[in-house]
């Protein structure tokens, strides 16, 4: 496994690939990441993984400083896992100048996550174009647990006619339901304890609606109260169309519950797709 930090270094080494898969990180890699790796690497002949913690997508009060960067760990997981090249950036490699330009986001962009973390999806689809650009993969790989991520990030490639083909993987979780995450790192004993609590109760609403109920304000309704009631501080829990992310109507068969959750000080975000039949 090559560990390369430069773009020019990156351009040669993979000029005479024959094809390349791209799995985006921001580190801190855990089973969920490396489900991803695995997908890759079905799918191209070289699989490439970057690893930068991107400051773009982080608000100023938010956790750019404490965001955990265990690269050691990261790199010896890769290459037991076989990866051809780890990319990772210094912030003055990626950012060499003052990033002034960005994209202009659609409407999906400012719901769910971009309505509580505005300016939050331009940082992500602005990192995400120029590591396109720098590995120029033909297929990169996102994970559902973003789900609003992979989605926004599906309509860049459609709409800016990126020659790059998305695919998704499954969100991989702990044997409670919790979706793994690096900021599961955050939690302490008992708050890992109560984690698994917000995915507990997107799966109800799933199930609840697989079952005949279409009332979605009242289940959405439901489950924040729940949540509230164990110590929680919900942002949101809603019941959308899985590709537009509009609130789903009761005629709607393609389905995602999004919710995002504060325990304490730690934000968590998870989803449970769901297509009815
Ligand atoms: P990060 O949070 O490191 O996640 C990298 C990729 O792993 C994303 O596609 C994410 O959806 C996926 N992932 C995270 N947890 C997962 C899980 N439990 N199961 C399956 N996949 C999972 O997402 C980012 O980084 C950044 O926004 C990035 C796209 C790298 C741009 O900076």
């Amino acid at each position: 496994m090559e560990i390369i930090t430069d773009i020019a270094s990156l351009r040669v080494r993979l000029q005479d690939e024959a094809s390349i898969a791209l799995v985006p990180t921001m580190g801190n890699l855990h089973a969920g990441h490396l489900s991803l790796v695995r997908i890759a690497q079905q799918h191209a002949a070289c699989t490439v993984v970057s690893i930068f913690v991107n400051r773009l997508q982080f608000a100023p009060h938010e956790d750019y400083d404490r965001y955990p960067r265990t690269q050691e760990n990261d790199c010896r997981l890769l290459e037991e896992y076989g990866v051809d090249i780890v990319f990772i950036p210094g912030e003055k490699t990626l950012f060499p100048i003052p990033q002034e330009f960005q994209l202009l986001l659609p409407p999906v962009a400012d719901t769910l996550e971009g309505a509580c973390r505005p300016g939050f999806f331009r940082g992500v689809t602005t990192v995400v174009l120029k590591l396109f650009n720098i590995v120029q993969p033909q297929v990169a790989i996102f994970g559902e647990k973003d789900y609003q991520q992979l989605q926004i990030i599906c309509r860049m490639v459609a709409q800016l006619n990126l020659p790059v083909e998305i695919i998704a993987g499954q969100t991989i979780r702990a044997e409670d339901g919790l979706a793994l995450s690096s900021r599961n790192n955050y939690l302490d004993n008992i708050q890992r304890q109560k984690a698994s609590e917000l995915a507990c109760n997107l799966k109800k609403i799933g199930e609840s609606i697989a079952s005949g109920e279409r009332n979605f304000p009242q289940l959405e309704w439901s489950a924040i109260e729940r949540l509230n009631m164990h110590g929680w501080k919900v942002d949101y829990i809603s019941v959308r169309q899985n590709r537009t992310l509009l609130p789903a109507t009761a005629c709607d068969s393609g389905l995602v519950i999004l919710g995002a959750a504060w325990l304490d000080q730690i934000r968590l975000i998870d989803n449970f797709p769901l297509v009815l039949s």
